[in-house]
């Protein structure tokens, strides 16, 4: 049974495919509309990708299935061409079934405990909110997923930590604050109060800053939170967007209560369910400091932080859903894998990557992969930038080897070049990709994750040696590279090895500034020529600039 599940109505609009419960593709409608999370978007280009991408056609779908269910919403939720199932696929699919509504958190809490592989697990899932509920405990099994606690949208985590950046003057136009937050955390202490309560199966904000439930939530908690910060905690102002420093504290406060509540929520998730295993999922997720925090406190055995926590996988989520109850309801097969790596994205196609070279004036050599590998490996350790498009591309807000910038991660220097480049903040840290073999030599974590999405500490006797990749605390979001699963990406990360010692690149993802992840080749090649880079991988090509003509003799 094929079921093609969307996401759409608010942000992160994407479509997955999923044959009998396995997922085929996955695409987010960000990458090719070009705006970043693409905010009230139908998911047309990621569903057209997703059908290209398995080579399906629009009559092979049995099934559609969308990461919401907007009659959950209380108040409803007026009509809108952005929430109308009729708008959200494209042309095509005239005699498509019905679209299935499946509530939100639990296509979240699907995606999470089915690309875990674990026979069965509890669920915790938190984000900014769902239709009616912005933090829920759960348990899966074969027989599918059940909610069992929820928490209100006016004690949503999600809209806490977002309204937290905000204040901090970390949310600028159509760029979020909440990973900036995260990042300048880590400089602080965590002394300011935080009016967020937890513990004792309680998840509520202090009565005091009070937040009424409207239809709009979101706005009332951040400005009801933004009066009692600007009470209660140091600088006593708002979003004072030269001072960021001045925040440290602040942003380090926010981050411990929200670690506070999610450890806490992880305990009560243990006892409501028993089980051993603890599967992660919604907008909240995408913190790997807070998912470290969970797995290090110890109440289960195991865990799963999938690669697209956020609204982009409901798509997924939902398709499983779907396929699962019709399993269920038909005795059809039902058999998804363990997501072990991220990349189920659009393939590299030949011809664009052809079309994007001709006649940029650049320099294209097709080598043999060992001798193209020993290339870019020696670039990088000459601290050049490597554009490095390889591959499917990965599902998820992180680069992890298909569509990434690379760089030496022993060059301090090379953070304040890559985050000029991308218009980062020069505070942020950039992240290491090392060798799944090697990763305890270098890393200590409660999770060695593929993913980029837990937090592990840089074992002291390393940090200097890759100390472009290490934030100030010592902390670092190293993806363990698999060789399995990345074999190329490995290999490259090998060559690089073999030249310095150091089984570890920094991998940050390939983009420029506010704009989403490179899609095509042919961005690829723009981002290359503006952002200054030094050396490009399009597949099997190596990509130079030529080299300045030579002047001729004087005169
Ligand atoms: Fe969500």
């Amino acid at each position: 049974m094929l079921v093609l599940g969307v996401n759409f109505g608010f942000h992160d609009p994407s479509a997955a495919l999923v044959a009998d419960g396995r997922l085929l593709a996955l695409a987010e409608q960000e990458r090719f509309s070009r705006r970043k999370r693409a905010p009230l978007e139908m998911p047309l280009d990621a569903v057209t990708a997703c059908l290209e991408t398995a080579g399906v056609r629009p009559a092979d779908v049995d099934a559609v299935a969308w990461g919401w269910d907007v009659d959950r919403f209380d108040p409803p939720l007026p009509p809108a061409p952005h929430l109308d199932p009729a708008n959200a696929l494209p042309a095509g699919f005239d005699a498509a079934p019905p679209v299935t509504p499946v509530a939100h958190h639990v296509a979240h809490a699907a995606s999470a405990f089915w690309a875990s592989g674990f026979p069965s697990a509890a669920v915790l899932i938190a984000d900014g909110q769902g239709e009616r509920e912005a933090t829920s405990l759960g348990v899966a099994d074969e027989s599918g997923v059940k909610l069992l606690a929820t928490y209100p949208v006016n004690a949503s985590l999600g809209h806490f930590y977002r309204g937290a950046a905000q204040y901090a003057g970390l949310e600028r136009g159509a760029s979020r604050g909440e990973g900036k937050l995260m990042g300048l955390a880590a400089y602080g202490r965590p002394v300011d109060p935080m009016p967020l309560l937890t513990g004792d199966g309680q998840l509520a904000l202090d009565p005091r800053v009070r937040v009424p439930h409207t239809a709009d939530t979101r706005s009332e908690m951040r400005d009801a939170l933004r009066r009692w910060w600007t009470a209660h905690t140091f600088p006593y102002v708002s979003g004072n967007t030269a001072e960021q420093m001045a925040y440290v504290n602040f942003a380090a406060s926010a981050q411990a209560a929200l670690e506070t509540a999610l450890v806490n929520l992880a305990a009560q998730a243990r006892q409501l369910t028993g089980q051993r295993r603890l599967v992660i999922a919604g907008g909240v997720a995408q913190n790997c400091s807070a998912n470290a925090a969970i797995v290090e406190a110890g109440h289960f055995d195991e865990y799963y932080v999938l690669p697209v926590p956020h609204d982009a996988g409901v798509s997924y989520g939902a398709a499983l859903a779907v396929a699962h109850a019709e399993a269920l309801r038909t005795g059809a097969p039902f058999r998804p894998q363990r997501l072990d790596h991220a990349y189920w994205g659009p393939d590299v196609r030949p011809e664009q990557v052809a079309a994007a070279l001709h006649g940029s004036g650049l320099r294209a050599e097709r080598l043999p992969e060992e001798e193209l590998l020993g290339r870019v490996a020696a670039a990088l350790a000459e601290g050049r930038i490597v554009g490095w498009y390889s591959g499917r591309a990965e599902i998820g807000p992180r680069a992890l080897g298909a569509r990434s910038l690379l760089a030496d991660p022993r060059r301090r220097e090379t953070v304040l070049r890559l985050n000029t480049l991308k218009g980062r903040e020069v505070w942020r840290p950039l992240a290491p990709s090392v060798l799944a073999e090697r990763f305890d030599e270098y890393f200590e974590a409660g999770l060695a994750s593929p993913f980029m999405n837990v937090r592990a500490m840089t074992r002291p006797a390393v940090r200097s040696r890759i100390a472009a990749v290490v934030h100030v605390d010592g902390s670092a979001r190293p993806q363990a590279v698999n060789r399995t699963d990345s074999p190329r990406y490995w290999s490259l990360i090998s060559a690089f090895e073999r030249l310095t010692g150091v089984p570890v690149v920094l991998n940050t993802s390939f983009n420029l500034a506010g704009e989403p992840i490179v899609n095509t080749p042919a961005e690829a090649v723009r981002t290359f020529l503006a952002g200054q880079l030094d050396l490009l991988v399009l597949q099997d090509r190596l990509v130079t600039r030529p080299e300045p003509a030579d002047p001729g003799p004087a005169g």
